[in-house]
């Protein structure tokens, strides 16, 4: 018989070899893919996600703080940059098979679960991606460490599915928009096509991430009879420490659906003047 997705999903999240459990979201997403074309879906079915995902032995983990700061204008800083956003992908890659898994208990139509699907295989891409980019920079994901507390927006709403869709697509997700096109421009700077390229194929793929949070997160409100904007200041307060921050990738959040009046009230007033922002 069949696994069913919420089996295939525990699966992914509890082996820890970065390659291996990309390899196994990408197989299991076109299973999932393949079923639903031949209109012969799998079971979405019910299993027990882990409170925290399988992780490889390396990279080590530490506090932010003690995360050395990168400085970009060297290889080495540019491998270091490289370094997190592989470990952010593969957080990723986590994070969407567990609102799969963790949810089930929760009434959704079979698009709720296409959407995640697809987005947990194109973190699995983008993780690869990056791997290959230290890889071919003579490093690789573990050799060195990495951020402790990516899960915590995992853990902090784990039973709580509109505030997982309110921290993790609608804040950090796109957040990344706001971020990425400064990140590809040091990277063409440096002349570093491998990269360059990877992060052009994550910014456009991340977008339709932010916009299922926001077609899911809109779709439960609207379900319930509530204003999705009320709902969403209220959530990101309770479960997101600190304020959003400025500047905002206007262009790319309004692609993903996400207007200016969920996230500006959120944002952290700044003391400086006006159109300093981008300069920080
Ligand atoms: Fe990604
Ligand atoms: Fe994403």
């Amino acid at each position: 018989m069949s696994p069913s997705l919420a089996e295939m999903a525990v699966e992914v999240l509890t082996t820890a070899d970065g390659r291996a459990k990309t390899a196994l979201s990408h197989a299991h997403a076109t299973r999932w893919q393949d079923a639903r074309a031949a209109g012969e879906p799998l079971a979405v079915g019910a299993a027990s996600p882990p409170l925290r995902p399988a992780r490889p032995e390396k990279p080590e983990l530490l506090p932010p703080r003690d995360v050395p700061r990168r400085r970009t204008g060297s290889p080495q800083g540019r491998i270091a940059l490289l370094h997190a956003l592989a470990h952010i992908e593969l957080n990723a890659v986590d994070l969407h098979w567990d609102i799969i898994a963790r949810f089930t208990h929760v009434q959704m139509p079979m698009g709720f679960y296409d959407d995640w699907v697809k987005s947990a295989d194109e973190e699995s891409k983008h993780f690869n991606l990056l791997c290959d980019c230290l890889e071919a920079a003579g490093s690789f994901y573990g050799a060195l460490p990495a951020h402790a507390f990516m899960w915590r927006a995992a853990e902090d709403t784990a039973e709580d599915l509109l505030g997982r869709l309110a921290v993790v697509p609608m804040v950090l997700e796109a957040r990344g928009l706001d971020v990425t096109p400064g990140m590809m421009a040091i990277f063409e700077k440096a002349g570093e096509k491998l990269a360059t390229d990877a992060l052009r194929v994550i910014y456009a793929e991340e977008v339709g991430h932010v916009a299922y949070g926001v077609k899911w997160f809109n779709w439960l409100c609207g379900r319930d009879g509530h204003d999705p904007k009320d709902v969403f200041h209220g959530l990101v307060r309770r479960y997101f420490r600190g304020a959003l921050k400025p500047p905002f990738n206007e262009e790319k959040r309004a692609e993903a659906g996400l207007p200016p009046d969920f996230y500006w009230p959120l944002a952290e007033v700044l003391a400086e003047a006006p159109g300093t922002a981008g300069f920080r």
